[in-house]
């Protein structure tokens, strides 16, 4: 039977990439590399130096394949995010079908981990439930952006003893800080910590973690919350895009 392996490859920095993983690539015969367009490539590249200075067994391959884009117009977000995931299940088992011969082992590298909003293990499963090709898989975990934030901070996640919540932007109203005193937010388009109007909420955000264009800030809220809008729209207009997440805190250690 085939053999697929999700890898967790960290999130940026090719040093987050723990010894299971580079085991994990080096017993692969084909290595799947995403590709998602020029605003992007250099997520690409990180993918491509992680393989070059990892990767000794000299019988893998490296296939680059492109991500197909998630169409928006005239649809739920729902029904955009499944039609998404339709579109690259058939991606998925293309590869699988032309690229891996029977009884070997391919690898998709996945950024961060592959547990944390990512749907590789979601459309694997989509790919295995079509059952056009039969294979077997295995998931090997990898530093998340959320490791990668608190560790660049130097901060614990949580308060002692406290929750956390781990949002998007889109949703970060319902729950900050009425439901949680911590919420780390990602995928956010919208910058919705501007609309957070409490004056103790502490914030530290990070953009391009682990990579050489790291940038973090932090502060009391009503403090740095334009700094960091100007930082990131300066950054993302000079690198053509940007990756950023942020934790939002209230309260403190032992306070009810
Ligand atoms: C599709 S999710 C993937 C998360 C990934 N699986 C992980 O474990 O971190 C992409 C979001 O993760 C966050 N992210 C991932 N890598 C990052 C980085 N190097 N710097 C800042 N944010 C990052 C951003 O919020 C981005 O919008």
């Amino acid at each position: 039977m085939k053999n697929v392996l999700v890898v967790g490859i960290g999130a940026g920095n090719p040093e987050h990439m723990t010894v299971q993983a580079i085991n994990a690539l080096n017993q692969a015969d084909v290595l799947f590399i995403p590709t998602k367009g020029d605003a992007k490539a250099q997520l690409a590249d990180i993918r491509r130096d992680i393989v070059s200075r990892y990767v000794t067994n000299p019988k893998s391959r490296v296939v680059e394949f492109e991500v197909p884009v998630r169409q928006v117009a005239d649809r739920s977000y729902h029904r955009s995010v499944d039609d998404w995931h339709a579109a690259i299940a058939s991606a998925y088992e293309r590869l699988l079908i032309q690229e891996l011969a029977e009884d070997r082992t391919g690898a998709f590298l996945v950024w961060g981990d592959p547990m944390l909003y990512d749907s590789t293990i979601r459309i694997i499963e989509r790919v295995r439930a079509l059952a056009a090709v039969a294979f077997d898989y295995a998931v090997i975990p990898g530093i998340t952006s959320i490791q990668a934030l608190a560790a660049s901070h130097r901060i614990p996640l949580n308060l002692v003893g406290k929750p956390v919540e781990i949002t998007t932007g889109r949703r970060l109203m319902e729950s900050f800080p009425h439901r949680n005193e911590t919420a780390v937010v990602m995928l956010d388009g919208e910058q919705a910590f501007m609309k957070i109007e409490d004056p103790d909420a502490r914030i530290y955000w990070g953009a391009y973690l682990g990579t050489d264009q790291e940038i973090i800030l932090s502060g009391r809220l009503a403090d740095v919350k334009d700094e960091i809008l100007k930082t990131r729209a300066a950054a993302r207009a000079q690198h053509g895009w940007i990756m950023d997440i942020y934790l939002l805190q209230k309260g403190a250690d032992f306070e009810e």
